[in-house]
């Protein structure tokens, strides 16, 4: 990985990790690698659900990535249009559905006139974003009255987890534990806690996003002029179970991606 400047923002960090890694990162998801990355089981199937019939409908997919769920909204009979911050996702996106409209944007400005769109969705985006209200401002704008924006993200219950590593125990939870070699209870988690975490999504890819409390979150949703009308917490499809039946196991106890589903006021 090329060390650039640590001033560097988070969006043109993100922007960087997706040009560089974005094809392995990809690569991983279509080839459903289960050791990592889950949304094939996960969000895909949830939000393409969730989204349900959109025949004859504009959509827009802010944050589009390699339009796996482009693709969907294209079977499916809408005049999709994508956008997505990194040239590399854009080039996956437009191999993967020959003749939408996919344009390299930031959700933070989106190039499209007002009230130009019946539904927004945006996949996994906005733990990138910074001003929250900012962009789901800009989504607001070039939605139609009425129109309805479906935004997924990490799930406030995942996201309150806290890691925890002794010499014989190593947790990831919420809530406690009680060790019964100290007798000592280990309490954990992270709820109220705001600011930038650092992952590792592929070798190499590290990448930054905003932690956020619930109560932050649907606040932006609600300043930027949205109803929240749905929260859908997103379980795993019954398929992941023969991929990885412990991963299954867990998703099914704790959801990590759920879905706003808002409407324009
Ligand atoms: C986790 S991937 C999800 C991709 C796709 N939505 C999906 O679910 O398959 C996050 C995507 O958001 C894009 N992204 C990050 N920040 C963005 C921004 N400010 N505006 C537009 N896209 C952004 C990244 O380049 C990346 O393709």
């Amino acid at each position: 990985m090329s060390r650039k400047s640590t001033k560097e923002s988070v969006e043109i960090h993100t922007r960087r990790m997706y040009d560089e890694f974005g094809s392995e990162y990809q690569k991983r998801r279509d080839e459903k690698d289960i050791t990592k990355i889950y949304n094939e089981f996960l969000e895909v199937p949830c939000m393409i659900k969730a989204v349900g019939n959109v025949k004859g409908k504009k959509l827009l997919d802010v944050g589009c990535g390699a339009g796996v769920h482009a693709k969907a909204y294209v079977k499916k009979g809408a005049k999709v249009q994508g956008i997505d911050i990194s040239n590399t996702m854009i080039m996956l996106a437009r191999e993967r559905c020959k003749g939408v409209d996919f344009k390299v944007g930031s959700m933070n400005k989106l190039p499209y006139a007002s009230s130009s769109f019946d539904i927004v969705t945006a996949s996994l985006v906005t733990d990138y974003i910074k001003d929250l209200k900012k962009a789901f401002l800009e989504v607001n704008r070039v939605l139609k009255k009425g129109g309805l924006l479906y935004t997924s993200d990490n799930h406030p219950i995942a996201c309150a987890r806290e890691f925890y590593e002794n010499d014989y125990l190593k947790i990831r939870a919420l809530g406690y534990v009680m060790d019964k070699k100290t007798g000592k209870r280990i309490n954990l988690g992270r709820n109220w806690l705001e600011g930038i975490d650092e992952f590792e999504m592929v070798p190499g890819m590290m990448l930054k996003t905003y932690k956020r409390t619930f109560h932050t979150y649907l606040k932006a949703i609600r300043d930027a002029g949205f109803e929240l009308i749905d929260y859908i917490d997103c379980k795993p499809i019954p398929e992941f179970k023969k991929y990885d039946p412990d991963a299954y196991e867990l998703f099914c106890k704790i959801p990590i991606f759920g879905i706003a589903v808002c409407r324009k006021k």
